[in-house]
């Protein structure tokens, strides 16, 4: 695993220019942590174009994008009043299903994370920092051992889809899951696979 980890760095380092800062990080990693959040605007970078699929404006014009931002809303505040909860927007009760990666402890969020982004890509699909480099995201097995969930699944949504919402009406997944979508077209695949990517 340990030669594996230090193979997946190079490979960053390689990849961003950002060698300084990078560097910085590989040595700031405690042992005990796998993978660190890297935040939505990385997964931007790459998943915005048309050929790709544009995951990251789906995902923006979604409720997942504005659920912390939600919570500073007239409606956030009454049902938080109701639970005698004063701030939701600085409330576990409310954050830990509203934004992604809460109650991670620090060293486990890079600085460039943003809790107020909300449900980000990552709470489906797994922190990033290792599977968000090129050479590693065109290659199914690679990605899935730098900690990517190439498929989230209904028990994904039940996390914050559960009768513990103050909202909750029921959960549909097909529904929900057809309400999200945000699919890479076939040609695209295609052509990765032609870089050197897996089928
Ligand atoms: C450096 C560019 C880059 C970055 C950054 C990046 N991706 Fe990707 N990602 C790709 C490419 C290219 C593919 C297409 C692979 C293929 O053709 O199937 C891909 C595929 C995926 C897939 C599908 C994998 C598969 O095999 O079907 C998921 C899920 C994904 N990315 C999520 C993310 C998330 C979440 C982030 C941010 C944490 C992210 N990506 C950041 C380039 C990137
Ligand atoms: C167990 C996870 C969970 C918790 C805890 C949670 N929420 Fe939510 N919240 C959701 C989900 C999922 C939805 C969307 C569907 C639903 O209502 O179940 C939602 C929807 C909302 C909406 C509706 C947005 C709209 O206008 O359509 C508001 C407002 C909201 N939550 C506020 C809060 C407040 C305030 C708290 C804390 C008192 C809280 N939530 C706690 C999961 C949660
Ligand atoms: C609420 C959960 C959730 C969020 C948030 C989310 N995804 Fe996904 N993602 C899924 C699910 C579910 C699938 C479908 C998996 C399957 O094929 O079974 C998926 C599939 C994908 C695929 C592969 C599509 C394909 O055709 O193979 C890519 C790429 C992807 N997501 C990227 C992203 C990016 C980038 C973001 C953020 C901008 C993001 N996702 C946010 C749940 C999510
Ligand atoms: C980290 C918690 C979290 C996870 C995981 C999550 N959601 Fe959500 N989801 C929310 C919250 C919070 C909202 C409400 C956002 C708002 O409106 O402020 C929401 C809203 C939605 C909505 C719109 C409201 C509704 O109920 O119709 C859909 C659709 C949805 N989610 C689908 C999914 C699907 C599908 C998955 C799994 C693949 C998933 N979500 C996983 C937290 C989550």
């Amino acid at each position: 695993m340990r030669r594996l980890r230090q193979g997946v760095v190079a490979v960053m380092l390689l990849v961003a220019g950002g060698a300084g800062a990078l560097l910085e990080s590989v040595h700031a990693r405690a042992d005990s942590i796998l993978h660190r959040y890297v935040g939505v605007e990385t997964c931007e970078i790459c998943h915005s174009s048309q050929r790709i699929g544009r995951q990251f404006f789906v995902w923006a014009a979604s409720p997942h994008a504005r659920a912390y931002q939600d919570l500073l809303t007239p409606k956030a505040r009454e049902i938080a009043s109701r639970l005698k909860i004063a701030n939701p927007a600085k409330d576990g009760r409310c954050l830990s299903c509203h934004v992604t990666a809460y109650r991670k402890p620090l060293p486990e969020i890079l600085s460039t994370f943003r809790m107020t982004d909300g449900v980000q890509c990552e709470s489906c699909h797994g922190p990033g920092e290792d599977y968000a480099h090129f050479s590693v995201m065109i290659n199914r097995s690679k990605s899935k051992l730098a900690g990517l969930v190439l498929r989230p699944d209904e028990n994904t949504c039940k996390t914050c889809h559960n009768p513990a919402s103050p909202t909750f009406k029921g959960f549909d997944y097909h529904t929900a899951r057809a309400r999200i979508a945000h699919p890479i077209p076939k040609e695209y695949k295609k052509e990765t696979v032609e870089m050197g990517g897996e089928p």
